[in-house]
């Protein structure tokens, strides 16, 4: 997508052929500021701090990470280190583990020598693919769009609300719930995005505010709290959201508040469509709320909210008393029984192993 007309994607090999540029998004929407990785710590200290984040541009970095853990040392035990630091890094997101393997299963057959190029090209086809895969996500999603706009009556706008973010920022480019979203605007579907600030990091208000705006989508921003009330007044037509982890069976598993968003949208009869990219199925699990990890970051995310200040600096402000406990648990799962439809790149189907199944093959 572009950013002040000039074409960028999240993650790219730098002009030097060998090291990696991203975009500090802990730095947005008050600053745009490229950050060059060069080393193995580097990548692994962008995914945990979030410089980048969303799950399939977490998968990229690290395949990104594992080339540049190569560069140092390409043996067997430091390969296997390096994948097993970088899973680490962040719990939840299935892409990270599903990009890893990917990167193992091309790099280890291979000899010493030849592993460092091949990494390389292999990242750098993990990051192509995802873009055509969201491109493809959001072919398959302006359809939905369209069905929902002629439901509609085509009059006053397509009010759509979505949480966090799983736009571009969080993939390579296009995004995956915003990605219908740019397409229908494209399109001259006339959109309007009802956004969630999504606390605690606030990737709505920061990063899904920034990203439409850059694109000219209309949208509002609302507190976490407001989307059960949108809806009960007829203000939302449908919601859309990404996933970090979508369990055989259907189940998804997305930023902490997705799950109250279905539950009203279910209450008031809104459909609620999740967007995701195949690799973030998790063909090992069924049932999400047993078994998929919940990550609990540290609660100074809670304590603490960032903006800028009168002076026009970023900073941070603490909004509870100095003593009082808090925790961070930074994601839910909504059950398959309250998505309306899972919009892939594969096309649509049921949030259900059937469903899946007709789409792709498990495990593959
Ligand atoms: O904690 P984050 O910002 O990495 O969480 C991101 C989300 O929850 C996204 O909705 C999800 O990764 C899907 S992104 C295409």
């Amino acid at each position: 997508m572009k950013v002040d007309g000039k074409p960028y994607r999240s993650i790219w090999l730098a002009a030097d052929g060998w090291s990696v540029d991203i975009i500090d998004q802990t730095r947005l929407p008050h600053e745009f500021s490229v950050v060059k990785l060069e080393t193995l710590d580097q990548a692994a200290h962008a995914i945990k701090a979030m410089l980048v984040r969303g799950a399939p541009l977490i998968g990229a970095t690290a395949a990104y990470g594992v080339c540049l853990g190569l560069r140092t040392d390409a043996s067997d035990s430091a390969l296997r280190n390096m994948c097993e630091t970088l899973i680490a890094t962040r719990p939840t997101a299935v892409n990270l583990r599903w990009a890893i393997r990917a990167m193992q299963e091309v790099l280890l057959p291979l000899p010493e020598g030849d592993r460092v190029s091949a990494a390389y090209e292999k990242a750098a086809q993990i990051c192509d693919e995802d873009v055509a895969i969201n491109s493809a996500i959001g072919n398959h999603g302006l359809e939905v769009f369209r069905q929902v706009w002629r439901a509609k009556g085509q009059e006053g706008k397509l009010n759509i609300l979505t949480h966090c973010n799983a736009g571009w920022l969080a993939t390579v480019d296009w995004g995956t719930a915003l990605s219908p979203i740019y397409k229908a605007h494209d399109a001259g579907i006339p959109v309007h995005v009802w956004v969630d600030e999504t606390r605690p990091r606030n990737q709505g208000a920061h990063l899904t505010c920034w990203e439409l705006g850059k694109h000219g989508v209309p949208h509002t921003l609302v507190v976490d709290n407001a989307g059960g009330h949108l809806m009960q007044h007829g203000l939302v037509d449908l919601c859309i959201t990404g996933t970090d982890r979508t369990t055989a069976a259907g189940d998804v598993c997305n930023k902490i508040g997705t799950y109250l968003k279905a539950l009203a949208a279910k209450d008031n009869k809104v459909p609620f469509y999740v967007a995701l990219p195949g690799p973030t199925i998790d063909w090992e699990i069924d049932d999400g709320v047993k078994d998929i990890p919940i990550e609990i970051r540290d609660s100074h995310e809670v304590k603490y909210i960032q903006g800028l200040d009168r002076n026009r600096e970023v900073s941070e402000v603490r909004i509870l008393p100095e003593d009082s406990p808090s925790a961070n648990y930074a994601f839910d799962v909504t059950p398959a029984r309250m998505v309306t439809g899972l919009i892939t790149e594969r096309g649509v189907c049921a949030a259900s192993k059937e469903g899946l199944a007709g789409l792709y093959t498990p495990a593959s």
